[in-house]
Parts: structure tokens; sequence; C-alpha cells
């Protein structure tokens, strides 16, 4: 599938106003891919207004929504030794009203929860405003809303 970046917000915040939790998103691709732009309107879309900064150097932060969604929005690039995903609380995650959003979760493998998506972006040649995405389905997660499509692994 290919997404512009208007309808890749669009998506996310359908994402956000619907997900049921818990849930875990796992946002794969390059620098630049679009995973905080997605994760950002999932955050959005689940009623959190204001600033959704990119933690990139926070590594997590934590959001209430009005529909009652504790969103998760946690950025791994920078993580390099396990041990700092013992202190984030990475064991934790995955509370009843959470909503887990993890850009460069590679940096976790191994360590990933058995019921998850795995969504992947990635550029287009010739289109900058466009992205192909790809998801992936590992056990059996709350649905993904907006994504009807979907391949079991
Ligand atoms: N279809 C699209 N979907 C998402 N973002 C797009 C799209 N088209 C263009 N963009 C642009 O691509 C950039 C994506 O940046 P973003 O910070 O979301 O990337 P990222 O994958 O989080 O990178 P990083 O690994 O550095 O965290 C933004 O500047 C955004 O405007
Ligand atoms: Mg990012």
């Amino acid at each position: 599938m290919i997404l512009n970046e208007d309808e890749m917000i669009r998506w996310g915040e359908a994402i956000g106003a619907a997900a049921r939790t818990p849930l875990f998103l796992f946002l794969k691709g390059p620098l630049g891919a679009g995973k905080s732009v997605l994760a950002r309107s999932i955050v959005h879309g689940a009623g959190v207004e204001g600033a959704v900064p990119s933690p990139t150097f926070n590594l997590m932060f934590r959001y209430s929504s009005s529909r009652g969604v504790d969103v998760v929005h946690m950025d791994l690039y920078r993580v390099t030794d396990p041990a700092e995903l013992w202190e984030l609380g990475w064991q934790e995650l995955g509370g009843q009203d959470e909503l887990v959003l993890v850009e460069w979760p590679d940096r976790a493998e191994g360590m990933l929860p058995e019921h998850r998506w795995e969504i992947t972006l990635g550029p287009v040649a010739g289109d900058l405003n466009a992205r192909t995405v790809s998801v992936i389905r590992f056990g059996v997660p709350q649905s993904l809303p907006g994504f009807p499509v979907s391949v079991s692994s």
C-alpha cells in the first residue's frame, strides 16, 4: 500500500480514535520514513491535544487521552543497551488501557511482546510525499483500525 502524508495522518487518527487496548504498534523504517508522523497522528486521534514531540532524546512520552487511553510513545533509536529498556519499564508495558507506539523496535529485538502489529514505512522513488506501508500481524493483537488487510506471521 502507498499513502501520501494526508492519508497517513488520517489513518493514524483513525487508529487513535478507535483502537482497543492493550495494543502494541511497532513502527519501522529508515530515518525520515514517517514513523513519528504516524505516531503523532495516532496520539492526536486518541484525543490528546497539543504538541507531540519526537521522543528521540527522552525515549518515552506518556499521554492520557480524552477517551481514556494511555498512549505511550517511544523512540528506541538511541538505545544501545537492553538495561536502558528495563529502566524505562519495558516489561511493564501493555497495561489494560495502554496503546504503546514504538519507533525503532529493532533495538528491542527478542524482547517484543507476542501479540503486536509491525508497521514498516519506506520511501517511494520519485515521490517525496508518498510512503510504502506494510503491516505484519504477530500473534492475535486487537484489530488495527483502518487496515483490514493483514498478513499473519
Ligand atoms: N506519506 C508520508 N507519510 C509520512 N510522512 C511523510 C509522508 N510524505 C512526506 N512525509 C514527510 O516525511 C517526514 C517524516 O519524518 P518523521 O520524523 O515522521 O520520520 P521518522 O520515521 O520518525 O524518522 P526518525 O527515524 O528520524 O525518527 C516528515 O517531514 C513528513 O512531512
Ligand atoms: Mg521519528
